[in-house]
């Protein structure tokens, strides 16, 4: 067992944990939409007009609090007139990004707008830009957000819709610099400025324009789009996103049940790259924007490894252990403790894609690893994010894998502390002394076991969250971490 201490200092205030900082994001690929979230409404699994009824509760319980669609790189070859109307009528296209399967585009804006307001969430649209046009995705937003008479207006209510809806999040193309256009930053930042110029703000709906921003490392991309983004004397974006996965090789991605002690590792050391990634494009951002106005959107992050034997390599569709819970807990730490300037994230994806939080099969719906992570974060959603310091050890030397992850936030005068334990063999106490605020009852979550654990549809339950416990004594808490494990521990 190894011994660590943590300070937490309720006085000390980072920023604000923005909800959506939770988010998720569903692309028409492989079984994210089609055979996982919506089934159809002839479907003998349970649904609402077509959604599984499974999955809005499944995602309600975490609340979730924002959803992005239809892409990812299918974004930006979306035309969105071909998913509305009566279904049989609807176009059909290909799906060349996604294993050249046939879109039949029955789920569609009226769909996925129904599917946010049944779990409760904001839809993010990511609108089309690589192969799109400027028309097209002003008059997408007219169509959503217009009350009055319009021609797209009224196209809406004749598709059964006399309200419009409310769209806050509006992503102005997708990975612009690959899938979608291959352009350089300066020709897309120009584009982005028509786009952005057309897309209007309806009855008091105003949009947080999201401008496609560097994909991992690309500092000049950032810097570029910082600087051509102001002008007139005021920013033409509200924020602009970032990618990255946790791939330590994109060409030997592994798989994601059979690894190594040595994968585990080197996983979680590029996890813990996003810190310093966050880190300097905000230093980058802030040299232009240094109130903080534009938020960095993490739209794309988890991990990806090769798909599950025998499934479609265009489907991306992998299974999902407790190292995948490891690096969620990782990475929501990190994005809490940026929160100044991470205002919002967007794990991909959803559902029966990359690092889902819910796999699909017939009627049987499995809760991943990763969703416990996110159940147990929840807490944290629009808290005001409070310093929070571990001792710690580095797992790998040279490799920067800490031992101990955390951060803490404030709400409703309730503390809520994240703590993980990423090692694979060692226990870890932890003693915390809490400054600055009095608490006189710990409850704690847990969600622990051996790496390689997950949940199937055979048993899926295997890992779940259990009930642990801690010590709270004269505004000293000790709690013991199991190796491999994560933990919610509230204070009130
Ligand atoms: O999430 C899968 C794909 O990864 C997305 O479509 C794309 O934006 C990214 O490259």
């Amino acid at each position: 067992m190894k011994n660590f201490k943590m300070v937490i200092n309720a006085c000390d205030k980072i920023g604000h944990i923005n909800r959506e900082i939770y988010g998720h994001f569903s692309e028409h690929l492989g079984r994210c939409i089609y055979n996982g979230i919506y089934v159809g409404e002839n479907s003998p699994v349970p649904n609402i007009h077509g959604i599984r009824t499974d999955i809005v509760e499944a995602f309600r319980n975490i609340r979730l609090p924002v959803l992005r669609w239809p892409g990812g790189c299918f974004a930006d070859e979306y035309h969105w007139k071909n998913g509305i109307g009566e279904k049989s009528k609807r176009a059909k296209m290909v799906n060349t990004n996604w294993g050249g399967v046939t879109e039949d585009n029955s789920f569609g804006t009226h769909e996925f707008m129904e599917l946010c307001e049944l779990v409760g969430c904001e839809p993010y649209i990511s609108g089309n830009v690589g192969s799109g046009t400027v028309r097209e995705l002003s008059e997408w937003v007219e169509y959503m957000t217009f009350e009055g008479v319009s021609p797209m207006a009224d196209l809406r209510r004749e598709n059964g819709r006399e309200k419009p809806w409310k769209l806050k999040y509006l992503g102005i193309g997708n990975e612009n610099w690959g899938c979608g256009g291959n352009m350089s930053p300066e020709y897309y930042a120009e584009v982005y400025r028509q786009y952005a110029s057309f897309c209007k703000n309806y009855n008091g709906n105003q949009l947080y324009k999201i401008a496609c921003g560097p994909n991992s490392s690309d500092y000049d991309w950032t810097e570029t789009i910082m600087k051509r983004l102001f002008h007139d004397h005021r920013w033409q974006a509200n924020g602009i996103s970032l990618h990255f996965y946790s791939i330590p090789d994109w060409n030997n991605k592994g798989f994601a049940v059979e690894f190594d002690d040595e994968d585990y590792y080197t996983l979680l050391a590029t996890t813990n790259f996003t810190e310093s990634l966050i880190t300097r494009h905000a230093e980058i951002m802030n040299r232009y924007d240094p109130d903080g106005n534009i938020g960095l959107i993490v739209d794309e992050w988890g991990t990806w490894y090769d798909v599950e034997k025998g499934t479609n390599p265009g489907f991306l569709y992998q299974q999902n252990t407790m190292r995948d819970a490891m690096v969620a807990a990782v990475s929501l730490n990190i994005f809490n403790r940026h929160c100044d300037r991470v205002k919002m994230a967007n794990i991909a994806q959803v559902c029966n894609v990359l690092q889902a939080i819910v796999l699909t099969e017939g009627d049987k719906l499995v809760k991943t690893p990763t969703y416990h992570i996110f159940d147990l974060f929840k807490n944290h959603q629009d808290g005001e994010c409070v310093y929070c310091w571990s001792e710690n050890e580095d797992l790998c030397e040279g490799k920067n894998i800490p031992m101990i992850t955390s951060s803490a936030s404030l709400k409703d005068g309730v503390m809520t502390i994240t703590a993980a334990n990423v090692s694979l063999k060692e226990e870890a106490e932890i003693s915390c002394d809490i400054v600055g605020f009095e608490g006189k009852e710990v409850s704690v979550r847990l969600l622990t076991g051996d790496a390689h654990d997950h949940n199937t549809f055979e048993a899926p339950e295997a890992v779940t969250i259990k009930p642990h416990t801690a010590e709270l004594k004269d505004g000293k808490l000790t709690v013991k971490l199991p190796a491999t494990s994560a933990a919610e521990i509230t204070i009130r």
